[in-house]
């Protein structure tokens, strides 16, 4: 596959330095929220980039001078329950941003995604969406999130993810070749079992501590 235009992995060293720790198996819950969190925050400062700005007067000390302020109203929409962790770290980047909370879960069998939560008002309240999950891989819950902030009216929406699968970016550059995809490591494939390779494991459970017990 050749990588999207729309398709941005990050190469700054303080995100690969943090993701290595988060794909070791032997890192704990607690450890693995503050990593996804750390990087949250810098993939966000990167999906971010060319949000819209407006100027205004500030007063210094000194004397007056011309500054900006954040122009768009950004809607955060993590995506249950993975994409929760993600959320505190970019309110810190974007104190005034919405939060909308989507419930999507894979079914084991089919891999395709389930819709089990979503309160969004009638017409879309903000200007750029940024989708919050940890994962993308088949695309099939991207996709489906990305249907549902459409339908609502949103016009400018970026995924950010920790670990995507080019079988997921395909499946979402394809069927949606306006959405940017920001993350931290482009993975080589998804196994029989729709997980990532070499990915992570599961990132819902090892966020929350609910992975099966041996
Ligand atoms: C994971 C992940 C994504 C989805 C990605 O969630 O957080 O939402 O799988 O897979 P896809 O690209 O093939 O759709 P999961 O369904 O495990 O739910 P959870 O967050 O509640 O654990
Ligand atoms: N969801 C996860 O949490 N991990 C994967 O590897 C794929 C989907």
């Amino acid at each position: 596959m050749s990588a999207p235009p729309t398709l941005h992995v990050s190469q700054h060293p303080a995100v690969l330095h943090k993701l290595a720790i988060l794909r070791d198996e032997r890192v704990e819950p607690k450890k693995f929220r503050e990593i996804v969190r750390e990087l949250s925050w810098l993939l966000g400062y990167e999906a971010l980039r060319d949000a819209r700005v407006r100027p205004l007067t500030v007063r210094t000390p000194l004397e007056e001078t011309e500054a900006h302020e954040l122009g768009d109203r950004i809607g955060l929409v993590p995506i249950l329950r993975a994409g929760l962790g993600m959320v505190d770290a970019m309110l810190e980047l974007m104190p005034t941003a919405q939060v909308w909370h989507l419930g999507l879960f894979r079914d084991e069998r089919t891999l395709r995604p389930v819709e089990y939560y979503n309160k969004l008002p009638d017409s879309a309240t903000v200007d750029l969406c940024l989708i919050l999950d940890p994962m993308l891989a088949t695309g099939g819950s991207a996709t489906a999130a990305i249907e549902v902030l459409k339908r609502w009216g949103a016009v400018r929406i970026k995924l950010v993810n920790l670990i995507a699968a080019p079988e997921g970016v395909a499946a979402v550059s394809d069927a949606h070749p306006d959405v940017h995809i920001h993350c931290a490591a482009l993975d080589r494939q998804l196994n029989d079992r729709g997980y990532i390779m070499p990915g992570l494991g599961d990132a819902g459970d090892r966020q929350f501590g609910t992975g099966k017990a041996e």
